[in-house]
């Protein structure tokens, strides 16, 4: 039986980074959070002191993802943020990495029966046939908020007003590149979590993804 695959789109912290893992863990499926790996290639061409901008230099970094890196903290950094997008919107970083992601979701590491990927184009462009598609978003403002917080959280001094513009900043830039911009697929379904907390999202998302496995025989 193929992989089931559920694909989980939408913008920076719209509560999909809290939900992907939560819903791998209890259907024991594998999970693999995607922005991780524009993260890493945004990374090494910042410790390298290069232009994220520079296509060449980009699709070098895409190329060369050692998976260890993809846990690595210093990819959570705000400015790794930034330029994560900016090489998001290159076309041959996209392609450099889209074979790791598709063979993720064929060939879940592990014995798990189906793979979550979550992302920004998982149910447009990697995995287009995946059983479930989800859309999960958030107002500016509320994103704003739950970004704020994580980041004091882990440490770092911040304030709402930058962290509001970088998200405006990312938004743009990822909604309005020409290749596989941000965008909820035409199945997906869409869960606005402004009002939600993470327990309710769960909850609507697993119903969900329930009812699916079952009308797939699983
Ligand atoms: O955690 P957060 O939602 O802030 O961002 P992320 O999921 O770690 O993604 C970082 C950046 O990678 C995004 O702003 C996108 O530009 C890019 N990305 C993408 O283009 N396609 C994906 N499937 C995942 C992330």
């Amino acid at each position: 039986m193929p992989a089931f695959v559920i694909a989980i789109d939408g913008p920076a912290a719209s509560g999909k980074g809290t939900l992907a893992p939560r819903l791998a863990a209890h259907f024991n499926f594998a999970h693999l959070d995607t922005g991780r790996l524009y993260r890493a290639a945004a990374f090494l061409v910042l410790q390298k002191g290069g232009n994220p901008a520079d296509p060449a230099i980009a699709e070098a970094a895409a190329r060369r993802i050692d998976p260890i890196l993809l846990d690595d903290p210093r990819l959570l950094r705000e400015e790794v943020a930034q330029a994560s997008s900016v090489v998001a919107a290159i076309p041959a970083v996209r392609t450099a990495l889209l074979a790791f992601q598709r063979d993720f979701a064929a060939h879940p590491p592990g014995s798990a029966g189906g793979a979550v990927l979550d992302g920004r184009d998982i149910g447009t462009t990697v995995c287009p046939d995946a059983a479930v598609k989800l859309f999960v978003t958030a107002s500016l403002e509320a994103r704003a908020k739950r970004r704020l917080r994580e980041l004091r959280e882990s440490g770092a001094t911040a304030i709402y007003r930058d962290v509001l513009q970088d998200m405006m900043e990312r938004d743009a830039r990822d909604s309005e590149r020409r290749v596989a911009p941000l965008a909820a697929a035409p199945d997906a379904v869409t869960i606005d979590t402004t009002r939600l907390d993470a327990d309710q999202v769960f909850e609507l998302a697993s119903g969900l993804i329930a009812r699916a496995l079952a009308a797939h025989g699983h």
